[in-house]
């Protein structure tokens, strides 16, 4: 190692050593040494195409390729110091490679810059954490369709809202699956960036290709990669890949806040359609009588972290001139952030959605209130031939009749009934319960029982086929 006069493994033209609070301010290895195993996985496939070139022998790959093992071990002992003074994780494994096998580390670093090194160690880290992410959301879409499996079987019915104003009566397993549906599209988000991503950059040196008779195709396989970045300036210059991660996980995050939110709603003592667990609650300091839904709190709370993390990366590379820039050193803390943070996320709410207790009257009796099967009489006049918007003007007089009277429907009489409309009789209101609105709402996609089993259907076979993925 011939280090010069700074002491770094970059010092050779540098006659003074850098200046401590410098070093400090530069220094990523405190979040970047997350990605050691990359790293380590990226330079023993780098080895192995050198020794396959011709670029070293057989033997110094060997020595390499055991030095790096070695390392791997020792950093799993926990026996190895990571050092601000070697800046990055890609120094400091450099150097105790350096002290491990002496002046043979120097080779490692033929053909080869930080800059294609980096960003192959965080590619394969985007990379592996959108597929983790991908495996949690779908545990979480398994737990769904139990529930919704469940709550079919015995017709849990919950008022469905506009406004979060009554509107009119659902299953609840067709608001679960709701939510099957939303957490599928962020898990294909995630899906489409991971394809998108699976490219190497390792080989593109530091901006413009090297000189050395490398093979690129090589590295890529043994790293997992479907193929090299086609341009050398592009694969040290871009994270986009980040980004798209970044959003994909910023939506992901809207989902789980609004159903967070929702059944934070739900578990209040106003609404009271759902039983949070005591092992997910938390209680208060001073009102001894207090159940707080913390967890889901701080789903949705965190949701604002991660789209935050979105727009610090977004903020990082605008303007940003090709190619590497030490502000892309800034990209790494918002990935691993969002990343924690949607995954412990993601488990908790799998966690908690599967031990729910749903009061089924309470939210049955909610269901039939707020004259949420207004929409259905309306209906019927309009079958009977009145035009729908006539129907619906007569509908709102009955609503506003049973209003003044602090009734429902079926409390009014004969008369009353015709008093509002000729067309309007007893059966009609009878008719109106809120199982009898949603078992009418067979349109495809619809609450009726048969749509809802069907679509539950079609998730039990995706589920099975994907479960793999
Ligand atoms: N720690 C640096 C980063 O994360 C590694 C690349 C350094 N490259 C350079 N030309 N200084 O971006």
């Amino acid at each position: 190692m011939s280090p010069g006069q700074s002491g770094a493994l970059w010092g050779g033209r540098f006659g003074e050593g850098v200046d401590p609070g410098f070093q400090q301010f530069g220094a990523s290895v405190g979040f970047d040494r997350r990605l050691a195993d990359q790293d380590l996985r990226g330079s023993l496939a780098h080895v192995a195409m050198l020794v396959q070139q011709g670029i070293l022998s057989g033997p110094e790959g060997e020595l390499l390729r055991q030095g790096l093992e070695g390392i791997r071990a020792d950093l799993e002992a926990g026996s190895l110091q990571w050092s601000v003074a070697q800046e990055d994780v890609h120094l400091n494994i450099e150097t105790w490679l350096h002290q491990r096998i002496g002046p043979l580390a120097g080779k490692l670093h033929t053909a080869r810059s930080r800059n294609d090194q980096v960003a192959t160690d965080f590619r394969l880290f985007v990379k592996e954490a959108a597929g983790q992410l991908e495996l949690d959301l779908l545990e979480l879409q398994r737990t769904l369709l139990a529930q919704a499996r469940l709550h079919l079987a015995a017709e849990t019915l919950l008022p469905g809202y506009t406004h979060l104003q009554v509107a009119q009566p659902i299953l609840l397993a067709h608001w679960l699956t709701a939510y099957l549906e939303m957490f599928a599209r962020d898990r294909a988000r995630l899906q489409d960036a991971r394809a998108r991503m699976d490219e190497c950059p390792l080989g593109a040196a530091a901006l413009a290709g090297t000189s050395w008779p490398i093979d690129r195709w090589a590295t890529a396989k043994q790293l997992g990669f479907a193929r090299p970045m086609a341009n050398s300036l592009d694969a040290v210059a871009s994270r986009d890949f980040a980004l798209e991660f970044l959003a994909a996980c910023a939506i992901g995050a809207s989902t789980l806040s609004r159903l967070a939110e929702e059944l934070i709603l739900y578990a209040s003592l106003e609404f009271g359609f759902v039983e949070l667990p005591d092992r997910f609650s938390t209680g208060s300091s001073i009102m001894p009588q207090k159940k707080n839904p913390d967890g889901l709190e701080l789903i949705r709370g965190k949701s604002g972290r991660i789209y935050g993390d979105l727009m610090a990366l977004l903020a990082v590379v605008k303007g940003l001139p090709l190619a590497y820039n030490k502000d892309l050193q800034e990209d790494k803390e918002p990935v691993f952030d969002a990343f924690d943070t949607l995954h412990a996320s993601y488990r908790l709410l799998s966690a908690l959605l599967g031990v729910l207790a749903w009061r089924a009257e309470v939210t049955a009796r909610a269901a039939g209130r707020g004259y949420a099967t207004a929409t259905d009489l309306a209906d019927r006049l309009a079958q009977q031939g009145l035009p729908f918007r006539e129907a619906h003007a007569v509908v709102g007089r009955l609503v506003a009749l049973c209003l003044s009277r602090g009734c429902s429907f079926s409390d009014l009489s004969a008369a009353d009934l015709e008093a509002v409309h000729p067309q309007l009789t007893e059966e009609m209101t009878g008719l109106l319960s809120p199982q009898a609105s949603v078992a009418s709402r067979r349109s495809l996609g619809g609450t009726a029982p048969e749509q809802v089993a069907s679509a539950l259907d079609a998730w039990e076979s995706r589920l099975s086929v994907e479960g793999g993925v």
